[in-house]
């Protein structure tokens, strides 16, 4: 039996680049060896404030740009992670096997609560357990995220094994998929913060449906350092993100970019690297307007994603159910 990956992403700010070069670009490759099991996480986004009309308009361009990525409901499940009711009844489950303690380490939920003090809701603070019991749900052996997620996906190794230990096996214990390189995308303007999709920086941020325009001016105008050399470097880390992103969307390692630009300007590099983007996301900007156009065809696949996640789910939950003691009259 081929392993089952299991990935998801929030549909709070359009899709940059960070999200295409630490998780969607690997969620791609993967289909073709794994079962894999895509959601657009729309529950995760209501913990912080956003517009209903907004979320709901998002939720079909995650899933129109999964799509025109290559992601292929053929081959992979891909669902909207509330047409999936299991999610929230596994997720209760699991806050009552995590501690206070530990969901108050969390790096995210300190940041965000950090950065908008007056809305520390109970789903920002259990936002970790929903994304446990999004994985566990599944079984999966292999979760592709970016670096940031690494704390929440060790939280859903402990709690998985917590519950494993206190009844008996009933979760596969999942392990990251992290990139060597580019795991973490920093922001063109502030190299040394995470490229994210709400940055109050978006002129840093290359969104996946910007235009060739947008893209190659926002690469002419990212920061880079004081001398010339084009290499990876602690003390360079805006050339150092540039390298990284030519080398992902180029298909060649750091080390021959490093030789391929040697004694080339910043200037020049910058275009290239800007080539590089526009090239790789012309195609799926056309496909992506093609495929918003057609609502009932992303009804289509939402609804048979739905189906075939909820027929998993189900029998998971079941199974967490009987175990902890819930009685079932069938
Ligand atoms: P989200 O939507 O913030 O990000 C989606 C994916 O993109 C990665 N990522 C990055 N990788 C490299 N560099 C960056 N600058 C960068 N920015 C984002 C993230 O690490 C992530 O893999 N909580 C998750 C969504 C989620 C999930 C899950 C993920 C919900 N349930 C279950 C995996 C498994 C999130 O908010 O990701």
């Amino acid at each position: 039996m081929p392993k089952t990956v299991y990935s998801a992403l929030k549909p709070t700010g359009d899709l940059q680049l960070g999200n295409y070069i630490g998780a969607l670009n690997n969620m791609v490759k993967l289909q073709e060896d794994y079962n894999c099991i895509y959601t657009v996480a729309d529950m995760h986004s209501i913990t912080v404030d956003c517009v209903p009309a907004d979320l709901r308009k998002r939720t079909y361009d995650f899933m129109a740009l999964f799509l025109a990525i290559g992601l292929d409901p053929e081959k992979s499940i891909l669902f909207v992670q509330s047409h999936v009711p299991q999610h929230a009844e596994l997720a209760w489950v699991l806050n009552c096997f995590t501690q206070y303690g530990e969901a108050r380490r969390m790096t995210q939920f300190k940041e965000k609560s950090h950065k908008n003090p007056e809305n520390v809701n109970l789903g920002l603070f259990a936002y970790p357990t929903l994304m446990a019991a999004d994985i566990l749900l599944y079984n999966a052996d292999y979760v592709p995220i970016g670096k940031d997620q690494k704390q929440h996906l060790e939280l859903a190794r402990t709690v998985a094994e917590r519950f494993n230990n206190r009844f008996s096996p009933t979760f596969t214990v999942p392990d990251g998929i992290f990139n060597k390189v580019g795991a973490k995308i920093q922001n063109l303007l502030d190299p040394t913060a995470k490229m994210g999709k709400t940055d109050d920086n978006a002129n840093g941020v290359v969104f996946l449906l910007d235009d060739a325009d947008t893209v190659m001016r926002k690469f002419r105008r990212a920061v880079t350092d004081s001398d010339n050399r084009i290499i990876v470097a602690p003390d360079k880390p805006g050339i150092s993100n540039l390298i990284t992103i030519y080398s992902v969307f180029s298909g060649i390692s750091v080390a021959e970019t490093e030789k391929k630009f040697e004694g080339v300007s910043y200037a020049e590099f910058k275009t290239q690297v800007g080539e590089a983007v526009v090239n790789r996301l012309a195609p799926v900007r056309q496909k992506y307007n093609e495929l918003i156009a057609d609502k009932a065809y992303l009804n289509k696949v939402m609804k048979e994603g739905a189906e075939k996640a909820s027929y998993i789910a189900s029998k998971t939950l079941s199974k967490v159910y009987r175990k902890v003691g819930f009685a079932q009259y069938k």
